[in-house]
């Protein structure tokens, strides 16, 4: 009798820790005795002309440390379900059908979708016409509501907080204004949690709006107080009271390959402190740095529980269902209420209030 196969494939923007999803699932499949078929860039793998790698457990032994993903992806195309300013937009059926003549014709029993928002939305689209697909959540946004924590958002983080570090002492040696834009479209976690790590005195999330005034006033207190530098961490998707998104795109690009891409604003903060205070200041972008490299331990941990995980939802056939963190234990949601809404940084939770309470500013 032929070997039961699953499919997996990595989809949306690369994440530390997608490594250390497949080899889990790779590993524990094997255990079972099934067949895994990578699909090559994500969704995109399981079109015409159908591209897959069948992973062998031997092959995947050690990659669970390496960044990115061995088996590619993309967050644009024709399974982009979030455009605009995150639209949702449904697959059309011709590429719903195409994707279920590849599962049968490769009699793939279960497929394992590791994704964020976006991804998991077209999973459950596929789900709706009757494919047998689970989800893994993967983000460095930490934006995915139903999960407490998705892996590669610390690796994120910790990057932040390094940087931080680094930024200090030549802002600190020049008395300057360090501005540092960071990614987490728009969620603030990452600006939150790798400010707070990287010792931040301003934090501008989405979440808080802001006034240019607010941060003015903050650095001249500063000045005043004897402060060498102010270090100001930015989320992409911050923007002041009344503001727009600052974003990369041109007209033409909008909705029509997918999400616009935020970034920029870090630029405008610099500039208008600068000229509100007098006070020489720079700006710095994080970018895909905060994407790259290796998984920090945790995301690794993380994706060996959430690839083990998987694999379970697929053996007892809980279609439909997506891994999740909750209360301290891998479980498991229905897709559909991990994409309900975006998970989005509380603005009277308790890292915020320790922050206020230690003196950090938020421009309100
Ligand atoms: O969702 C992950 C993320 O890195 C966001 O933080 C960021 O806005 C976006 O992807 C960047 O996407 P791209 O890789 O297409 O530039």
């Amino acid at each position: 009798m032929a070997a039961f196969r699953i499919g997996i494939f990595t989809s949306g923007g690369d994440c530390p820790g997608l490594n250390a999803v497949i080899r889990a699932v790779v590993a524990a499949a094997s255990q079972h005795g099934w067949e895994v078929y990578g699909f090559i860039d994500g969704f995109e793998g399981l079109l015409s002309p159908v591209r897959y790698r069948i992973l062998e457990e031997n092959a995947t032994v050690g990659i669970a440390s390496l960044g990115g993903t061995i088996l590619g992806t993309t967050n644009r195309g024709r399974f982009a379900t979030r455009v605009g300013l995150g639209q949702i937009q449904q697959i059309p059926k011709a590429v719903l059908d195409e994707v279920w003549e590849t599962v049968e014709g490769l009699e793939i029993g279960g497929l394992i979708c590791i994704g964020g928002d976006g991804s998991l939305t077209a999973a459950q689209q596929l789900f709706e016409v009757k494919l047998p697909i689970v989800g893994v959540p993967k983000t460095i946004d930490n934006d995915i509501s139903a999960t407490s924590i998705s892996f590669g958002f610390y690796s994120a983080v910790e990057f932040v907080t390094q940087a931080l570090d680094r930024l200090r002492s030549t802002a600190t040696s020049h008395r300057r204004v360090m501005v540092v834009e960071v990614m987490g479209r728009y969620a603030g976690w990452i600006a939150l949690f790798g400010g707070l790590a990287g010792g931040a005195d301003v934090i501008l999330l989405p979440e808080i709006p802001f006034h240019y005034e607010k941060i003015a006033h903050e650095v001249r207190k500063r000045i005043a107080e004897g402060a060498l530098q102010t270090m100001i961490v930015v989320a992409e998707g911050a923007r002041p009271d009344h503001g727009q998104f600052v974003t990369q795109d041109e007209e033409t690009e909008k909705g029509v390959l997918g999400e616009i891409r935020l970034g920029g604003i870090g630029r405008h903060v610099a500039k208008m402190v600068e000229q509100m205070t007098g006070q020489e200041s720079r700006e710095v972008v994080l970018g895909h740095l905060q994407r790259g490299g290796p998984p920090t331990a945790l995301d690794r941990n993380l994706g060996m529980l959430f690839g083990v995980a998987a694999v379970r939802l697929v053996e007892q056939k809980r279609f439909g269902e997506m891994v999740a963190f909750q209360n301290g234990h891998v479980g498991s949601v229905p897709i559909r209420e991990a994409i309900r809404a975006t998970k989005t940084v509380p603005p009277d939770c308790e890292e915020i209030a320790a922050a206020r309470a230690v003196g950090i500013a938020f421009g309100d």
